[in-house]
Parts: C-alpha cells; sequence; structure tokens
C-alpha cells in the first residue's frame, strides 16, 4: 500500500522556543488539534509548516525532530497585528460564532492576512514534491488552497476545518466571504466537526453561486482524544474524592464564545433559592488566559473577575467559597486530577466547534454528570449528557442541581453510553479516517 507524504498546515506551531540560559526550551502545545498531529506525524513522518511567533523561534527555522520537519513562517510586527490579532481574531472569530457585535470590519488587516497565507503557501511549496497532500487547517488560512492553485499546485488539498460553519446568511455579511468561501472550495476534501457545519457550507458555496469542480468531497467527523490522554486518566481516575461539597468544574480559554458569565450567574441564581445548598457546592473555574491584548478578550476577563468577585463577596463564609476562580494555564497532571475529582463538568460555550473538554472529563470521571450546551459541536454526539442552553439561567441553575441530585445509576449509564464512543473515536481514528479517505479520493480520480 503507497502512503503518501504529508505535510501539515497549522498556524500555531507543535511547540515555540523561550529562552533558558543551558539552550531554549521548548513550550509545547498541548491543544487537541496540535497533539493529534503530532501523534500522526511522528508515525507517519512529513513536514509541519506553521507559524514561528515565539520570541525564539527565529533561531529554530528549519528543524528535523520526532521523525518530522518543522519549517516555520515569521511574520513581522505590522502583518502580524493584521494576520493574527485584526483578521483572524476580530473579524473571523466572531463572524464564525455569531457574535456580530464583536466583528470589526478591516479591509487593511484582509491585506495583512491575505500576505501572511501567501508566506504559508511560499513555505508549502519549497517542501513539497507532486506526490505530497497537503493538510491545511483552520480560520487563519482560509486563503491558502486558493493561493496554491494560483501558483500551479495541483497537489491534494485537505481543509480541516475546527471551528462552526455558519449559516450563508450570516457568513455573507463578511466582505470577503464570498472569496474566501471559493478558495475553502479549491480544496479536495474539505472535514467539519459536525453534520449541520458540513451543511452549512454546502448551503454557502451554493448562496454564492460557487461552482465546484466534482473533486471537492467533504466528510462530518469529530476529533477525539489522544490516546495518551487515555492512559493518564487511567492512573488518576482511581483517586477518592476527599471533598464533601459537590465539585462543579470548567476548563476553556478565556473567551467570550464560552459563556463564562452565565456560569457565575446560574452559581448565584442557585445559591439565591436554594439556601440549603449554601456550602454544598463549589465551582472551580479555570481559566486559560489567551489572545491578550485583543479588547474584546481583555474586556471578557474584566467583567468575569467581577462577576466572579461579585458573587463570592455575596455568598463566602470563613470556612467556605462558592467559586474558586484559577486563571492560568495549568499541567496536564493537574487538570487530569481536577476532572477524576469533579462531580460535575459544565461546558456550556455560547457557540464552540467541537470542544474537547466535554471528552476529556468523559474519559476521566467514573460518576460524573456532563452538563454540555447545546451550541457545542460535541453536542451532536454526547447523548449521555444533560443538553442546555447557556443563555437560559433558569436551565442552567436546575440542570446543576439535577446533577447534584442525580442517583448513581443514571449517572453511570449516561456515562456508559458515552465512555465507549469516546475511545472509539480518538484521534487517531480522526486522522486515518480522514487519510484513508483521501488516499481512496486521489487513487480513484487518478490525480
Ligand atoms: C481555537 C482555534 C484554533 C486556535 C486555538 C487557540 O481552538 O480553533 O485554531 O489555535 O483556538 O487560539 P490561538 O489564537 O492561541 O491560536
Amino acid at each position: 500500500k503507497s502512503m503518501k507524504k504529508i505535510l501539515v498546515v497549522t498556524s500555531r506551531a507543535p511547540f515555540s522556543y523561550r529562552y533558558a540560559p543551558g539552550g531554549d526550551v521548548r513550550i509545547y502545545n498541548v491543544g487537541g488539534v496540535a497533539t493529534a498531529l503530532s501523534t500522526m506525524l511522528k508515525g507517519t513522518g512529513g513536514t509541519w509548516v506553521c507559524w514561528g511567533d515565539g520570541k525564539n523561534d527565529m533561531a529554530h527555522q528549519e528543524e528535523t525532530t520526532d521523525g518530522y520537519k518543522i519549517a516555520r513562517v515569521f511574520l513581522n510586527k505590522t502583518e502580524k497585528f493584521g494576520f493574527y490579532n485584526s483578521y483572524s481574531n476580530r473579524v473571523l472569530w466572531p463572524l464564525f460564532h455569531y457574535f456580530r457585535n464583536n466583528i470589526h470590519f478591516d479591509s487593511t488587516a484582509f491585506k495583512y492576512y491575505y500576505i501572511a497565507n501567501e508566506k504559508f503557501a511560499k513555505k508549502i511549496k519549497e517542501n513539497i514534491t507532486p506526490d505530497t497532500i497537503i493538510w491545511v487547517h483552520d480560520y487563519q488560512l482560509m486563503m491558502i488552497p486558493s493561493i496554491l492553485r494560483t501558483m500551479d499546485i495541483s497537489n491534494y488539498i485537505i481543509f480541516s476545518w475546527h471551528i462552526p460553519w455558519i449559516s450563508p446568511e450570516f457568513f455573507s455579511i463578511l466582505p470577503e466571504a464570498k472569496f474566501l468561501a471559493q478558495s475553502i472550495s479549491k480544496s479536495n476534501l474539505v472535514t467539519f466537526h459536525t453534520r449541520l457545519y458540513e451543511k452549512n457550507f454546502f448551503n454557502t458555496l451554493e448562496y454564492h453561486e460557487i461552482k465546484v469542480k466534482n473533486r471537492l468531497k467533504t466528510l462530518a467527523i469529530p476529533l477525539g482524544i489522544d490516546k495518551n490522554f487515555f492512559h493518564l486518566s487511567k492512573t488518576m481516575a482511581i483517586k477518592p474524592k476527599k471533598e464533601k461539597a459537590s465539585i462543579i468544574f470548567s476548563i476553556d480559554r478565556l473567551d467570550y464564545t464560552k459563556g463564562l458569565l452565565q456560569r457565575v450567574k446560574a452559581i448565584e441564581k442557585i445559591l439565591s433559592y436554594r439556601k440549603d445548598l449554601i456550602g454544598k457546592l463549589v465551582y472551580l473555574m479555570n481559566v486559560t488566559p489567551s489572545r491578550t491584548g485583543i479588547p474584546e478578550y481583555d474586556e471578557i476577563k474584566e467583567q468575569l473577575e467581577m462577576e466572579v468577585g461579585r458573587v463570592n463577596g455575596l455568598y463566602s463564609t470563613t470556612s467556605w467559597v462558592p467559586i474558586i476562580y484559577i486563571y492560568r494555564k495549568i499541567s496536564q497532571k493537574y487538570l487530569v486530577s481536577l476532572y477524576a475529582r469533579s462531580d460535575i463538568a459544565l461546558i456550556t460555550p455560547l457557540m464552540d466547534g467541537l470542544n474537547l473538554v466535554s471528552k476529556e472529563f468523559v474519559a476521566t470521571t467514573d460518576k460524573g454528570v456532563l452538563i454540555l450546551s447545546k451550541f457545542a459541536g460535541a453536542a451532536e454526539y454526547m447523548d449521555g449528557a444533560l443538553i442546555v442552553n447557556p443563555n437560559n439561567i433558569n436551565e442552567l441553575a436546575s440542570a446543576i442541581v439535577r446533577a447534584m441530585e442525580m442517583d448513581g445509576e443514571e449517572k453511570m449509564s449516561r456515562l456508559k453510553r458515552m465512555k465507549k464512543d469516546v475511545y472509539v473515536k480518538n484521534s487517531n481514528w480522526w486522522y486515518k479516517r480522514i487519510l484513508t479517505t483521501a488516499e481512496r479520493q486521489w487513487h480513484v480520480s487518478g490525480e
């Protein structure tokens, strides 16, 4: 069986470098996509084109590590600002999460987004042969397929979309909408995490009257968690719980799409109408610093910290606080121990492409209840979760109380259904299915 060569393209690198006196040290990206792709490349070999944005990455432009090659693209300050801060994260990100008021339309930013995508494309060109499969990821790199095609590169392109794909009418408010959708349509295979996003994408092509050759194929296939995670979680899940109060847990990047304020309000609601639950629950809220310096992110942080402080001020006693707020990146090990100790995971984004936290919790817990937003892509698959609309604070509050009062038998039967699915549909399953689809299609079309 002939395995093609693979070249992966992402905005973020699998790791960046930080200066240390004894030599630069690597800071690994533990995100779901990065972990899945590095596991894959360790097995298959290949190349990873990414953006070297770490302070010391310049000294490591190209290197071979773990059996694959990393080739980094560099952006100057203006390019970075236009590409990353502005167009990717103040236009595309809010657009694709239906945050109309957070979109800052900006044609100059688009110019730099295009320039950055061109830089990626040039780097790709330097690293391929005719039988390389080019696998591009996410909203920061939408222009790549079209730029590659104008460079006369006819290689097989997979485009994996990791955030929601929205309704065509909403997408069309973007001045560059048609141009961007046209570019993605020049891929051979486009993957989404859910059927809904896949459907929206097809409707978008139709809306803009974008004609596609029959070479365009799509797949709705959710990313899974890494095999190593199951190993780690097994060693932690057996720890007995010490706390008397119910532990409600969440971990998110600090992002306005995550519905963080609504959760704090739900806790406040519970404490206001169920005085008997005062002291009986603790909400352990971990948020990871993300996209700091972008105004909407700095604002949501301020609002969140005010809300947490306000609710804690209203209900804390000398021996108890309702919300434990942790604003920093925690280690994988510590995270797993928190999953294992928690009674409830409160994963209620206002909009989220998939959400792997819900899967990690299900994999780790042996008695926990998952409360999941209907607007997380994972809700399409997690049939044992309590599904909620995060905009409805009363519904959130009663789901938490219901989870606290749920009997062991119901918890087990809900978990059992999900555990199997999460285990089978892991990240290896995800990339293997995508690659097999690509190879089969390439073979059939004789390209
Ligand atoms: C989301 C996006 C990714 C992105 C990640 C972290 O999961 O889908 O493409 O890399 O957030 O955001 P950052 O801006 O730090 O890359």
